[in-house]
Order: structure tokens, then C-alpha cells, then sequence
């Protein structure tokens, strides 16, 4: 099993691969392939079919990361911890808790060097997320763009690796200030949208798959079509079904 101190160790020796799963079959296929798992809030979008990851709850949580823990034999579990579960460190400690039990190894968070200290010093490890945080930006756009806000992400990456993370993602921004920030910092980086200097890489699974349709932002390269794939094993089972070609014997008892 991939530990988080193994993440740590990776940086600027080997590029850390990250994807998301939200259910026991996916992370059973990309177990022992990906060196990390993120059981991701983005499941709001590309599973539960709201459109951002303001509704998702800690119980959508905690169930997919137990479907994806005891999937994963190999990779390190990571747990989102969802919008409104951090508000405060007791209620980020006590949340934390339940993806733990739920069997992630560690959790991440958007932004909150605080709260990140504070999981850190109860022995909780802790992914850290800057740039485009979805649970409290709204303007869905390249982050960190003028000198200033360029200067603030800086500044905040610096505070999520002095408070204790062991990784930190960043997402959607200029690909010169992800490399800036990836030389400035102790712990590994891991891009979506950041460009290639990051330590890592991350992209919703569903995004790389073409399973998730109704958008592809540009950072995404789609690896497979299974969304087709898909459409085309159903068109094909309702069309057996209603000429009466399925289920043939081979399919049925005598
Ligand atoms: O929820 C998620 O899938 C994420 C990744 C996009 C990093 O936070």
C-alpha cells in the first residue's frame, strides 16, 4: 500500500499519478496502475448529476470512498472532505475521522492552511488544494493570472506546505507559476490544468473516459470513448430485445 510518506519521497525523482474513482469496479481497474486514488467531490457532477459540488454531503462521501478503499489494494486512498464539513478544525478533525474510517488514508482539503495545521498535529495527512477550489470559487477561469493573485497562490502554497501537507494540488493555473511554485516548496505538486512541471498529475476519471459529456474544459485529453462505447451497447441490447434475437439458447435454461 502506497503511503503518504512515499508521495513525499517522489518529488523531483518520479511524476506522481493521480485519478479519481467513486465506486469499487473503477478503482479495481486502476488499482496498481495510478500511485493515488482521490475519491473526489467532483462525484457531485460526474455521479449524482448536480452541477458543482456545493450539494455533495459526507455521507455521499463516505460511502464512495469505502466502495474505492476496498478496491484498493495498492494506491493511496485519498478523501475529499466535502463543502461545509471544514468550516471549523472540530468539525474538519471529526470528518476527517469518518473517510478515515471509512478507509482513506488521508483527506483533502481546498485551501485553509489553518485547518490543515491542525489535521496535520492530530496525525491526519493532508493533500492540500489551491488555484480553482470549486467549493468557494464561482468564476470557473484560469486562477493566479495578474502579478498579485499570482503572488497570493504563491504565498498560500508556501502555508499548505509549512502547515504539514504532504502533497498539494493545483488546479487551473498558468503553467510558469505551477513550476514556480513546484521549486518553492518542500511537498509534491500535482496538476489539473497546471502544466507539465508539476510533480504530478490529476483528471476526473469520467473526463479521460468520455463517459462525463457535458463539458471537456481544456486541460482534459479524453484517453477512450466509453461513453460511446456505452450508448452503443444499449442501442444494441434494446434493439436484440424488442426483435426478439436476445436471449438466444445459449442465454437460456432447458
Ligand atoms: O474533486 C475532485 O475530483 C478534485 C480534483 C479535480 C483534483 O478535487
Amino acid at each position: 500500500m502506497t503511503t503518504p510518506n512515499q508521495i513525499k519521497s517522489m518529488k523531483s525523482k518520479r511524476k506522481i499519478v493521480m485519478l479519481t474513482a467513486y465506486d469499487f469496479p473503477t478503482a479495481k481497474l486502476m488499482d496498481g496502475v495510478v500511485d493515488i486514488i482521490l475519491v473526489g467531490d467532483s462525484l457531485g457532477m460526474v455521479v449524482l448529476g448536480y452541477e458543482n459540488t456545493t450539494k455533495v454531503t459526507m455521507d455521499d462521501m463516505a460511502r464512495a470512498t469505502g466502495a474505492v478503499a476496498r478496491a484498493a489494494k495498492n494506491a493511496l486512498v485519498v478523501g475529499d472532505l466535502s463543502i461545509g464539513t471544514y468550516d471549523s478544525q472540530e468539525d474538519a478533525l471529526k470528518n476527517a475521522k469518518i473517510l478515515l474510517e471509512a478507509g482513506a488514508q488521508a483527506v483533502k482539503i481546498e485551501r485553509k492552511p489553518e485547518t490543515a495545521e491542525f489535521l496535520a498535529k492530530n496525525e491526519i495527512q493532508v493533500m492540500g488544494h489551491i488555484g480553482l477550489t470549486p467549493q468557494t470559487i464561482t468564476n470557473f477561469k484560469v486562477q493566479g493570472k495578474n502579478e498579485e493573485d499570482a503572488k497570493r497562490l504563491l504565498e498560500e502554497a508556501i502555508q499548505m506546505d509549512k502547515a504539514g501537507c504532504f502533497s498539494l494540488v493545483l488546479e487551473c493555473i498558468p503553467m510558469g507559476l505551477a513550476e514556480k511554485i513546484t521549486s518553492s516548496i518542500s511537498i509534491p505538486t500535482i496538476g489539473i490544468g497546471a502544466g507539465i512541471h508539476c510533480d504530478g498529475q490529476v483528471l476526473v476519471t469520467h473526463d479521460i473516459l468520455g463517459l462525463f459529456e457535458a463539458f471537456k474544459p481544456k486541460f482534459v485529453k479524453r484517453y477512450a470513448e466509453t461513453g460511446k462505447e456505452m450508448r452503443n451497447a444499449f442501442e444494441k441490447y434494446s434493439e436484440e430485445v424488442r426483435e426478439g434475437k436476445f436471449p438466444t439458447d445459449e442465454y437460456s435454461f432447458h
